[in-house]
């Protein structure tokens, strides 16, 4: 069984290959406006401010189509307190404070290719900047607000000998843990408004769930597992649906089902190798076999989900679904049979991994929400069938519920998927045992692979 480590560790499997991000077209590159007394600082005057709820931590999202200049301002309620800038620019990006002695470059490390920070001038972008004077990082990334999407990050604090977390410089930063009032905006200083969260990007919740009484101390240490009690409380829900022990697919009725549903994916003339041959000539997804699936359907679409929010959906051998996010909806999944390998991305515009791919067995459970793995790929890469539970549900937060997923087709465009169902559970199971039965008939024995 492959593990969950292989998520975290990028040595597990070869280095990915980072797609190509769009290079920036021409633009004026972002820089700090002089003022007109030369490097002395003007006091600050904000337009219209929003504030950090708590001093000294949160975190600032912003969706932005700005072409020159995107600029977040973090300003302390110290009076005339020093403030912190942001200045994303199509070929450049500044992070600075000023205080009374002028502006002043903070150090910080690329966590990504340098290009990546700078602005995304060929589509409205979510941007965000992180606060966190107790562990003393500020964070800069773009699209999900999450540990993993971070771009830039500069780290000004350091444990002292009794494991104190102390700034570096104590006098050039500890300002930073009164900062309060926001400012962002964009191009000729047009002001947007962003969302602000109280807390900072600190640790992002692994992928993969553990229940409460298998998780180990080693697991929390590590953080290759998080337990249900820590996801969402939509994600809470869909995880108590269908992580008991009888959400199985062979049961006493029907001990060969997975094995009915793998004949059933390869034998011409069954319900199976059918529907996967129509749905490619339909062009659902494209018209690739290989990237055909099955959704077959439990219950009704009950509207906090969007389509029906549980679907098992059959993997042949080698298929695979495209890139594609979850209508921002929450979802659990689980391997009920067989193994998937999941492949999780920064966004629709680019083929950029966050982690590596991790294969997940039969009984594993994964999870997704708004800002954590919203966008994957799902592809079966061993020799037979992988079957999977997937459950959806809105965030009660979620007053759009978009009803749809959207997929990157073979050209980089977003198309929109809206779910849809090949049949009913009852009805797949009933096909699978009259075929399995009839084919057990015919040939007293069967071969499944
Ligand atoms: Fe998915």
């Amino acid at each position: 069984m492959a593990s969950p480590a292989q998520f975290f560790d990028p040595f597990f499997v070869a280095k990915p290959k980072l797609g190509k991000f769009a290079k920036s077209a021409p633009g004026r590159t972002a820089h700090l406006v002089k003022t007109e007394h030369g490097d002395t600082v003007q006091p600050i005057t904000l337009q219209r401010t929003d504030e950090l709820p708590i001093k000294g931590q949160g975190t600032i999202a912003v969706r932005s189509s700005a072409q020159n200049v995107l600029h977040f301002a973090i300003i302390s309620d110290l009076a005339g307190g020093p403030s912190l800038h942001l200045e994303i620019g199509p070929r450049d990006i500044l992070l600075f404070y000023e205080d009374a002695a002028g502006r002043n470059k903070i150090d910080y490390i690329d966590l990504k290719s340098r290009d990546a920070s700078f602005l995304n001038i060929a589509a409205e972008t979510t941007y965000w900047l992180s606060v966190d004077s107790n562990n003393g990082w500020l964070r800069y990334g773009k699209h999900f607000t999450n540990k993993t999407m971070t771009l830039i990050e500069a780290t000004l604090k350091h444990k002292d000998q009794e494991g104190v977390m102390v700034w570096n410089d104590v006098e050039k930063y500890r300002w930073l843990e009164t900062v309060k009032t926001i400012e962002v905006t964009q191009d000729k200083g047009n002001i947007l408004s962003p969302v602000v969260s109280p807390v900072p990007i600190v640790m992002d919740l692994p992928p993969f769930v553990r229940t409460s009484d298998q998780i180990t101390l080693s697991d929390i240490e590590n953080g290759f597992f998080t337990a249900p009690i820590n996801l969402p409380d939509a994600c809470q829900k869909l995880y108590g649906n269908i992580a008991g022990a009888k959400i199985v697919l062979n049961d006493d009725d029907f001990p060969n089902f997975s094995d009915a549903i793998q004949h059933s994916c390869i034998t011409p003339g069954c319900w199976a190798f059918e529907k996967l041959q129509e749905k490619a000539n339909a062009g659902e997804l494209g018209h690739d076999l290989a990237g055909t699936y099955l959704r077959i359907t439990l219950g009704y679409n009950q509207g906090d989900s969007p389509g029906i929010p549980y679907v098992l959906e059959i993997w042949p051998a080698s298929h695979h679904s495209p890139i594609h996010d979850h209508g921002d909806a929450c979802a659990v999944i689980k391997v009920l049979h067989g193994a998937i390998t999941c492949t999780w991305y920064e966004s629709l515009e680019t083929t950029a991994w966050i982690g590596q791919p991790a294969t997940l067995s039969e009984g594993q459970i994964t999870w997704i929400s708004p800002e954590q793995y919203q966008i994957h790929k799902l592809q079966n890469d061993t020799a037979t069938v992988c079957c999977t539970i997937q459950c959806y549900r809105y965030m009660k937060t979620d007053n759009v519920h978009y009803d749809g997923f959207n997929w990157r087709d073979d050209n980089g465009k977003s198309q929109k998927f809206v779910p849809n169902s090949d049949t009913t559970f009852t009805d797949f199971r009933n096909i699978m045992k009259a075929e399995w039965t009839a084919t057990l008939s015919r040939n007293g024995t069967m071969e499944v692979s």
